[in-house]
């Protein structure tokens, strides 16, 4: 494994397994002696832990814009005062969740024009994205037994929104090949790891 610095995200519909494989992954990597960081939208700066409680916690109607903008607003402070410093620093930050999440949820989810969602992370995060991308792929009806039912602001949206958040994330892989790659979570976890793993070794191997 080669020693620079990275930025990977983790992405897909609530109740992917997302959090666990990242977390997997950062055990895996440390084992390697690697520095890592693990971090995650919303909430990942100490000023996002505010932003993070409205938007998954506020009780009203929040309109699609004004969620899109406060996601924006936590991934701008995020990316400058963690992400950016980490990774000049040499360290592989490992992201649950970032601009894709803002393309499938408010993009495709709420139907945000794309266009304008791109131009909008562009300048959040002033073209800083990450270097991989792993979504994990899940049956909706399956990724919502896992979800529970106690289910925050954005989990309680009906199955069509998680069905169009997912396919989201499908075509948002197909737009950028190079970067998103699908990873089977419909899998149980030892596998979906193993092919996690397939994916983070092949990356940092080149
Ligand atoms: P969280 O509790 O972190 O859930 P998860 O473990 O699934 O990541 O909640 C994050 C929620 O916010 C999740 O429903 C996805 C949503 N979200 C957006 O809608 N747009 C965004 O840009 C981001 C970062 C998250």
């Amino acid at each position: 494994m080669n020693k620079k610095g990275c930025f990977i995200t983790f992405e897909g519909a609530d109740g992917c397994g997302k959090t666990t494989q990242s977390e997997l992954v950062q055990k895996y990597l440390e084992e390697f002696g690697r520095k890592t960081l693990w971090t995650r939208e919303p909430g990942g700066a100490a000023l996002g832990k505010e932003l993070r409680k409205i938007l998954l916690h506020y009780d009203g109607y929040v309109a699609p814009e004004c969620e899109a903008f406060l996601f924006l607003a936590d991934r701008a402070q995020h990316v400058e005062t963690v992400i950016k410093p980490a990774v000049n620093n040499g360290i592989i930050v490992l992201c649950d969740r970032y601009t894709d999440s803002t393309a499938a949820y408010q993009g495709y989810g709420k139907g945000i024009d794309l266009t304008r969602i791109n131009y909008l992370n562009d300048l959040a995060t002033g073209k800083f994205y990450p270097d991989l991308t792993l979504v994990f792929d899940v049956d909706s009806e399956v990724a919502q037994k896992r979800v529970g039912a106690e289910k925050d602001r954005l989990e309680s949206e009906g199955m069509e929104f998680h069905k169009k958040v997912r396919y989201g994330y499908l075509e948002l892989a197909q737009i950028y090949p190079y970067r998103i790659k699908v990873i089977n979570a419909n899998n149980p976890i030892e596998k979906v790891f193993e092919d996690t793993k397939k994916v983070i070794d092949e990356f940092l191997n080149h």
